[in-house]
């Protein structure tokens, strides 16, 4: 058995030999984007979860692995040009340190190279594999768009939010506990279970994510913090305040997104944040993410195999829940 440790580090071996084309003016930021670092978590989930049914890791399970991976890094580029945000993994962003044309075709680069790496994959469920991920990718820009179109909402609801998240995050999480199951062989019914799992552990994981960007160290997280409250981004803290801000309270929130005032950004920060630690709407997200937990603890106590095979895969999901970065 593979400890996420030792999965990791292959992941990391793997991602170095990313085929670089030669012509630097177009790798140079899709490298620097596979090299900056990240916790690679859906490689790191996708190969957790075929080792609950196969005993030895290989290269054609490790690539489509990192297909994930390169997937995940596409959307961060393009993500961090939506959401006007500088700094990724503690470096500057693609849009930043090269310019918004260049992120945009390296992204496309790495989406493109995500597949070819999917499809390197000698596996006889190639076909299936490529169709999940397909649904699954779309599904993340459906999400990105509604978060984007939230922007402007004030009237979204828990349901409206649950459901972007689910597209936007926790589809690509769950597309990757799903594949590893496939690539590992699982039956079909560990296959789903796998899947509703890595749903569940993605829904937590965003809801997590919009903790930090209010509450965390922007050094801790490798991203600027605050972007979403200067962006309106309808988080499940902005969502939980709309909901129980009353009266003058309620004003002043709607007002603070208006910004007719031209508030400074981390004046209106501030205001916004104190709204939420007078509505103790932090306190929900926690209890949110524990109830996802729960589930996620319940489809992996339900996977049939030995629980000893889980204890690797166990702690990998405890640390992520206690994460803080
Ligand atoms: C960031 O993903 C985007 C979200 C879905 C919240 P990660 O938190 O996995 O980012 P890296 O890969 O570790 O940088
Ligand atoms: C992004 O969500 C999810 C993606 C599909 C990339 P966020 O916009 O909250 O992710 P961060 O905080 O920039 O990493
Ligand atoms: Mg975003
Ligand atoms: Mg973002
Ligand atoms: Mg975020």
């Amino acid at each position: 058995m593979y400890s996420s440790e030792d999965l990791k580090d292959v992941v990391e071996k793997s991602l170095k030999s990313v085929q670089n084309g030669g012509f630097s003016d177009l790798y140079a930021p899709v490298i620097y984007s596979l090299s900056i670092g990240g916790k690679r978590i859906r490689p790191v989930l996708a190969l957790l979860s075929c080792n609950l049914f196969i005993d030895k890791i290989i290269d054609k399970h490790v690539l489509p692995a990192v297909g994930l991976e390169v997937f995940h890094c596409f959307t961060l580029v393009h993500d961090d040009i939506m959401d006007k945000a500088d700094m990724r993994r503690n470096q500057p962003s693609i849009h930043k340190k090269w310019n918004v044309n260049t992120a945009i075709l390296s992204g496309d680069t790495m989406c493109i190279e995500a597949y070819r790496l999917l499809c390197q994959a000698e596996i006889p469920k190639i076909h299936e594999i490529l169709n999940w991920f397909s649904k699954a990718a779309l599904n993340v820009c459906e999400g990105q768009q509604y978060d984007m179109n939230y922007e402007t909402k004030t009237t979204v609801t828990e349901e409206d939010y649950l459901s972007m998240i689910g597209m936007k995050t926790a589809s690509l999480i769950s597309v990757s506990t799903r594949i590893g199951a496939i690539i590992g062989e699982a039956p079909s019914a560990d296959v789903e279970r796998l899947a509703r799992l890595g749903q569940n552990l993605g829904m937590a994981f965003q809801i997590q994510d919009d903790i930090m960007d209010t509450y965390s160290e922007s050094k801790k997280i490798g991203k600027d913090t605050g972007l979403d409250i200067a962006n309106n981004k309808k988080t499940y803290l902005l969502i939980s305040a709309i909901r129980l801000a009353k009266g003058e309270k309620k004003k002043e929130l709607l007002s603070l997104m208006n910004n007719k005032e031209e508030i400074p950004v981390m004046e209106k920060y501030s205001r916004v944040k104190a709204i939420y630690d007078e509505l103790k709407v932090k306190e929900l997200a926690e209890n949110k993410i524990k109830s996802y937990y729960a589930v996620v603890e319940d489809e992996l106590k339900a996977i049939n195999v030995k629980s000893e095979r889980k204890e690797y895969f166990k702690q990998y999901v405890d640390s992520l829940f206690a994460r803080q970065k």
